[in-house]
């Protein structure tokens, strides 16, 4: 049994390949008690964390298991995401067996040039292929944080960014009001107003499921500014993991 959040589909992919037994958390509304010979989260890295939404999931359910597996994926570095989950799971009274991380393609589109990324060998089948059999033996590991680790996630905190002005995108001519975008929204942020998608960020998660599905590109990064300094590389590219379908994504976050 997995539990899994994805708003590109590395997470969906990854879910998929390890699990036939799969749920979206985006589509958990109940609080419920889930028992399971083993049981797995897959969850994207943000901010060298995991997405709130996977911390509520977690903390507002029961799990009954003698295996409770994270892998985390990730696109570019950990900041020692998986201790830092490790210390979470303990602080709300749960026991976990097993965190890794998984590199894959980083869909941070104000962070990278999506063109560029899809160039990398990341080598995702082989170092998930190790992971896959450390859960078949029921290895159990978390990985380690790093002086890297550690000096990454300092940095990270000295920005003094605030993520939450990344969700504000704009909608530009482009949009066609097709609604792909809300669809694929795990939290309801977006509606169609006027054949024109309209943005109400206060619950979004800045996954960029939106961005990166707009069959147009319509959706852009606004100018760099102090509270947000990322240009977008390159508004051109937008990224869905090749294994998994758009309607795979709108099935695991559509809300409607
Ligand atoms: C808001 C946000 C923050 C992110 N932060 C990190 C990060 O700290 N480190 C990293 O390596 N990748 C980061 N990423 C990249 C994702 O973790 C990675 O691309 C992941 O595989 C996406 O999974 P999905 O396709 O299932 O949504 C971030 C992505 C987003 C949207």
């Amino acid at each position: 049994m997995i539990f899994y959040f994805t708003a590109t589909g590395n997470c969906l992919d990854i879910a998929k390949r390890l699990d036939k037994e799969i749920y979206s958390i985006a589509q958990i509304k109940e609080r419920g008690k889930y028992k399971a010979d083993k049981i797995g989260i897959v969850a994207p890295t943000y901010a060298f964390d995991i997405p709130q939404n996977v911390k509520e999931f977690l903390k507002n359910n029961e799990f009954e298991t003698d295996y409770f597996y994270f892998v985390l994926t990730y696109g570019n570095k950990t900041g020692g995401v998986e201790e830092r989950v490790h210390r979470f799971m303990n602080e709300i009274g749960k026991k976990v067996s097993y965190i890794n991380s998984l590199l894959m393609v980083d869909n941070f589109l104000p962070g990278y040039d999506l063109a560029e990324q899809l160039k990398m060998n990341k080598k995702i089948d082989e170092n998930f292929a190790k992971i896959k059999k450390d859960i078949e033996n029921r290895v159990d590991f978390v990985k380690a944080e790093t002086e890297t680790d550690r000096k990454d996630y300092e940095i990270m905190l000295s920005y003094n960014f605030d993520f939450k002005y990344m969700n504000k995108y704009i909608v530009t001519d482009d949009c066609i009001g097709c609604g792909i975008c809300a669809k694929v929204c795990p939290k309801s942020c977006i509606e169609i107003v006027d054949k024109r998608a309209k943005q109400d960020n206060t619950n979004c998660l800045t996954c960029l499921a939106c961005v990166n599905a707009c069959p147009k590109k319509a959706l852009k990064f606004p100018i760099p500014n102090e509270r947000f300094p990322y240009p977008e590389p390159n508004p051109n590219v937008r990224f869905k993991n090749p294994n998994v379908t758009l309607q795979e994504i709108i099935k695991s976050n559509c809300q409607e």
